[in-house]
């Protein structure tokens, strides 16, 4: 049976998102059910519940194992598909929606304010770094929302990683990735980029997040929710890995 706009809306009020909100939003539509109007229509109900003052923001992610600097990202704004799936793919055709130009750890994002966030994406030391979306999010006031997934798909901890300088996070080589952007124009620029394959277990801290009260635990038509408060979240992390900088790594150092 079909998951109604309405539905959804009353899900998400219920979760506590609410009009002016800024949240990143990780999803598993599969989880949720089968939703009227699809991943466009999933989409529709976290733009019409953020409303225009606030900010629906999707993870179109495109980095791979295999970038580095000798195997550098070929990156085009409007074309390049992501791997975060159907629901940020698409976000980042929505009508109105903006992407940011970062290679690897690119954002789409819906609402009035859509540009500042992503201003400059590329330019950001790292990925997910301060003056990556992410990181301004973080900041600001912004929210994460996980759908149907717990928090190994929760980004934003590598902001935290990034801010703690993580010895196992980041590649040493920069590469020089080519972008083209939205009127088709190529460039290269130099990027920082994820080092792949240390195991980590980002649910380490959940416990303490509901603790804190900065974590709801909600449904959205059968998926299990999670709302969480970003800059919260990162100091809790952040604690974590000034004590040790491998806590979230699997099996330790
Ligand atoms: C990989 C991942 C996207 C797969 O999830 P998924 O639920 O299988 O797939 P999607 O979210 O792309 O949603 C597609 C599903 O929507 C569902 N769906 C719901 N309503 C639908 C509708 N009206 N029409 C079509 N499909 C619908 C279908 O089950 C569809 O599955 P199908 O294509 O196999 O038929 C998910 O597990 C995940 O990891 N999400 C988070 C990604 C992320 O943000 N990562 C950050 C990394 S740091």
């Amino acid at each position: 049976m079909n998951i109604s706009l309405n539905a959804l809306l009353d899900d998400l009020k219920a979760l506590g998102l609410s009009e002016g909100d800024k949240v990143l939003v990780h999803t598993s539509l599969s989880k949720v059910g089968m939703v009227e109007g699809g991943p466009k229509g999933f989409v529709s109900a976290i733009a019409k519940t953020v409303g225009k003052s606030g900010l629906a923001v999707f993870p179109t992610l495109t980095g791979t194992p295999e970038d580095s600097a000798s195997k550098p990202p070929y990156f085009d704004v409007r074309n390049s598909p992501c791997w975060t799936g159907k629901v940020p793919e698409a976000a980042r055709v929505y009508p109105g929606a903006i992407r940011s130009l970062h290679p690897t750890h690119s954002v789409a994002v819906i609402g009035s304010k859509a540009k500042e966030l992503v201003n400059g994406h590329e330019f950001s030391d790292t990925p997910c770094g301060e003056q990556s979306p992410y990181g301004i999010l973080a900041k600001s006031g912004g929210k994460i929302l996980l759908v149907g997934v717990n928090h190994d798909s929760n980004t934003t901890f590598h902001t935290a990683e990034e801010y703690a300088k993580s010895p196992f996070h980041m590649l040493e080589l920069p590469a020089l990735a080519t972008i083209v952007d939205y009127s088709g124009e190529a460039r290269k620029i130099s990027v920082h980029l994820h080092r792949w394959g240390t195991e980590r277990d980002f649910n380490l801290l959940e416990e303490q997040f509901i603790a804190k009260g900065i974590e709801k635990i909600g449904t959205i038509g059968k998926a299990t929710c999670r709302l969480i408060e970003s800059g919260p979240m990162i100091e809790i992390i952040l604690e974590a890995l000034r004590k040790d900088p491998y806590y979230l790594v699997v099996n330790g150092k």
